[in-house]
This record gives structure tokens, C-alpha cells and sequence, in this order.
């Protein structure tokens, strides 16, 4: 049955109607319109709808909205405003600011078909949140060695990946 959750999801308060088992992952794309994470195996095995739970990373496809409450969201769409804010940068600076590692994804140019990419960049930034210079070995490690998955990319992206999470690790030194 429905009820009212509040959840904060990229720094706003949102208040949904949801059944409290129901997926993270359709809360955020179908109620609130945030569809960076994107559905894969819906079953925690592929990283393509991971979003950050106070920083940590989860699979939204397995996790309860109700887990949720209390807890900060973040989405692929709220990193921009996480780096904005840990720069202290102006709104109109703000405003065309990406998170570094979507820029070294970019720079990079890490997508092919790009469905897998949300979760990766949502992988990269818990990594360097906790180590800010990974070796090659820890990203792999990171990458696939982590509960409850790897992060898969059908398209084979992985060193490119490597890559741009080295590139972002430099950038946000600077
Ligand atoms: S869609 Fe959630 S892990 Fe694959
Ligand atoms: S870029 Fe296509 S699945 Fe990863």
C-alpha cells in the first residue's frame, strides 16, 4: 500500500507516495524524474542503477525507497552540485560545473552505448571520496572485486574507465 516517504534526493527534500518495499530505483525515475540510473539486471548484479546512499554506493534496483529515509540520495544528476559546493563555487559558476570525474568521462570519452555509465561515475566518485590517488590495481579492485557485483559494461569500456578515474583523481587535486 502507498504511503508518504520523505526522502532527500540530490540536497532537496522530495515527499513521494510510494509502497515502502518499492525499488529505490523506480522512485527516483518514474516519481522524481531522475533518470541517470537506469535499470540493467534488477537484480544488484551490473552497477547500472547505483546511486550513493550517504556516500556509500547502492544498487537502487534492490533497495527499499523506505531505506532511504534519513539517508542522503545521490544521483548521477546531483554530483555537479556536490563539487560546487565543496569548491564554494559561485551559482553562475555552479551553474556550468560538472563533477570532475563526469568531465574526465568525458574527456575520456568513456561511453559507447553510455547505459552502464551512470553507475560507473556513481562507482568512481565513492572511490576517490575514499582514496584520492588509486593505483591502477585499486581501481580495478574497486571496479569488480566490491559486493555485491561487478560493475559490468557490456560494451567493454573497462580501460577507458581506468583512465578517466586516474584523470578525475588528478583534476581534483588541482
Ligand atoms: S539494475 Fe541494479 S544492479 Fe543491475
Ligand atoms: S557503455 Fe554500453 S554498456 Fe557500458
Amino acid at each position: 500500500m502507498a504511503s508518504e516517504l520523505t526522502l532527500t534526493v540530490n540536497g532537496a527534500k522530495q515527499v513521494v507516495s510510494s509502497a515502502p518495499e518499492t525499488p529505490l530505483l523506480f522512485v527516483l525515475r518514474n516519481e522524481l524524474k531522475l533518470t541517470g540510473p537506469r535499470l540493467g539486471c534488477g537484480m544488484a548484479q551490473c552497477g547500472a542503477c547505483s546511486v550513493l546512499l550517504d556516500g556509500e554506493e547502492v544498487r537502487s534496483c534492490v533497495t527499499p525507497a523506505s531505506y532511504a529515509v534519513g539517508k542522503k540520495v545521490t544521483t548521477i544528476e546531483g554530483l555537479p552540485a556536490i563539487w560546487a559546493a565543496e569548491k564554494k563555487l559561485s551559482d553562475a559558476d555552479a551553474a556550468r560545473t560538472l563533477h570532475p570525474v563526469q568531465q574526465a568521462w568525458i574527456d575520456e570519452q568513456v561511453p559507447q552505448c553510455g547505459y552502464c555509465q551512470s553507475g560507473m561515475m556513481i562507482a568512481a566518485v565513492e572511490l576517490l571520496a575514499k582514496n584520492a590517488n588509486p593505483t591502477v590495481a585499486q581501481i580495478k579492485d574497486a571496479f569488480t572485486n566490491k559486493a555485491p557485483s561487478p560493475h559490468l559494461c557490456r560494451c567493454g569500456t573497462y580501460a577507458a574507465i581506468i583512465d578517466a578515474v586516474q584523470r578525475a583523481a588528478q583534476s581534483m587535486k588541482g
